[in-house]
């Protein structure tokens, strides 16, 4: 019985959520090592091989720093390493995650200024480039953007962000969230010129929840010397002293850097290319489907269609929480929940992480069952959908 099950069932669980998702036996094997010196000798090894070797998935040659924390301390991160009281950052309103790195803006002490949005599509670069031809006094010192909202499964173009930054002249910082994109979705921390990349464990990079990350730019880092927001435990400056020899300030998550240099492994031998190939492929597959039941896609623009999760939409009147409720009583399936705004009104199928045709199609069935079992109205026929896509695009 799995750890903490309510109830003996047979089989294994279907995790699919957006997030933590399944971690592979390889890195779980990896995790089960013994603990070692965090400041001997061959920890130093392992340190320095692993913080050269992780930039390689933030697609950056530049330095990045891992925090024994979920995602919303390295979110912390990038705001108390650059900014200073009262600075004005830039934010867009993709969904829930965006609307929480806000509320933290504020909390810092720092004024936040949010671009509206409708939970149905990316942030708008034009929206973006319009406000930084605006601001002559150049106050804004940030761009924020989630590059992959996971409350709705709408993912922003960052390149195209980026040429607004360009387009309007503003030498803001841009710090991006890529906290469900990363190691699924195409995510290039250099070429596009992000300043600081915020990243989590759980989710592309198949690790429990437990580590964060910031990729910084040269530009992030001569920010930080001038930057005036309280910091300590996130401070970059000891962290990046202590990492030029492979070693941490305080105790690191030891176990959870064997995970990491596991899953990195396994990543850069797949191929990154082909690791968001077959994220793109499932996700296609799972539209198909959603479509074949005549269920809406929350995300209402397609080339914002996010690779790592589907979000779909209920008809008037019908439950989400009842759905994933009957899911998971009767198939042992677990499915995201719709956050803030969208409570109840849409579930969500993380298609993300360590997965396979067949993990696919096992999800889809479990949905078309479900779909059934609750009495949600749909046509069948959405995981034969699925199929077709899958041996019409056999890779
Ligand atoms: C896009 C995004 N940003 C931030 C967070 C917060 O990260 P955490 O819950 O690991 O602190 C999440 C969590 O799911 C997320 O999906």
């Amino acid at each position: 019985m799995a750890y903490y099950q309510s109830k003996p069932v047979a089989g294994r669980h279907f995790l699919q959520i957006p997030g933590p998702t399944n971690v592979p036996d390889r890195v779980l094997r990896a995790m089960d090592n013994p603990t070692m010196d965090h400041r001997g000798p061959d920890f130093g090894k392992l340190g320095l091989a692993l913080l050269e070797k992780v930039r390689a998935v933030f697609q950056t040659s530049g330095p990045v720093v891992i925090y024994p924390a979920s995602g919303t301390g390295a979110w912390e991160a990038a705001l108390v390493n650059t900014l200073s009281p009262g600075d004005r950052v830039l934010m867009c309103e993709t969904g829930w995650f965006a609307s929480l790195w806000r509320e933290m803006a504020e909390r810092l002490g720092l004024r936040p200024e949010f671009l509206k949005g409708d939970w149905r599509r990316g942030a708008d670069p034009e929206q973006i480039e319009a406000r930084l031809r605006e601001d002559k006094a150049q106050e804004i010192k940030a761009v924020c953007v989630v590059h992959n909202e996971t409350s709705t499964g709408c993912t922003s173009r960052i390149d195209e962000v980026r040429r607004a930054l360009d387009a309007a002249g503003h030498p803001a910082l841009l710090l991006v969230d890529t906290i469900s994109s990363l190691a699924s979705i195409d995510y290039r921390h250099e070429e596009w010129g992000v300043d600081v990349t915020v990243a989590g464990s759980q989710k592309g990079l198949m690790l429990p929840p437990g580590l964060s990350f910031n990729a910084i730019s040269a530009k992030a880092l001569k920010a930080s010397e001038t930057a005036r927001l309280p910091r300590s435990f996130w401070d970059w400056k000891p962290m990046l002293a202590a990492n030029a020899t492979g070693y941490f300030p305080y105790t690191p998550a030891t176990n959870m850097l064997y995970a990491l240099d596991a899953a990195v492994d396994m990543l850069l031998e797949e191929g990154l290319q082909n690791v968001f190939a077959r994220h793109d492929r499932h996700a296609e597959a799972t539209r198909r489907a959603v479509r074949a039941w005549g269920l809406e896609i929350q995300c209402a623009e397609p080339r914002h269609y996010s690779s790592s999760l589907t979000a779909v939409r209920l008809p008037e009147g019908h439950s989400a929480n009842a759905l994933r409720a009957a899911i998971l009583e009767k198939f042992n399936m677990s499915l995201g929940n719709g956050l803030g705004q969208l409570n109840d009104r849409v579930f969500r199928i993380g298609h993300l992480g360590d997965f396979n045709d067949l993990a696919l199609m096992g999800t889809l069935s479990g949905v078309e069952m479900g779909l059934a079992v609750a009495g949600v109205p749909h046509k069948a026929g959405g995981a034969r959908a699925a199929m077709d896509y899958l041996i019409g695009n056999a890779v």
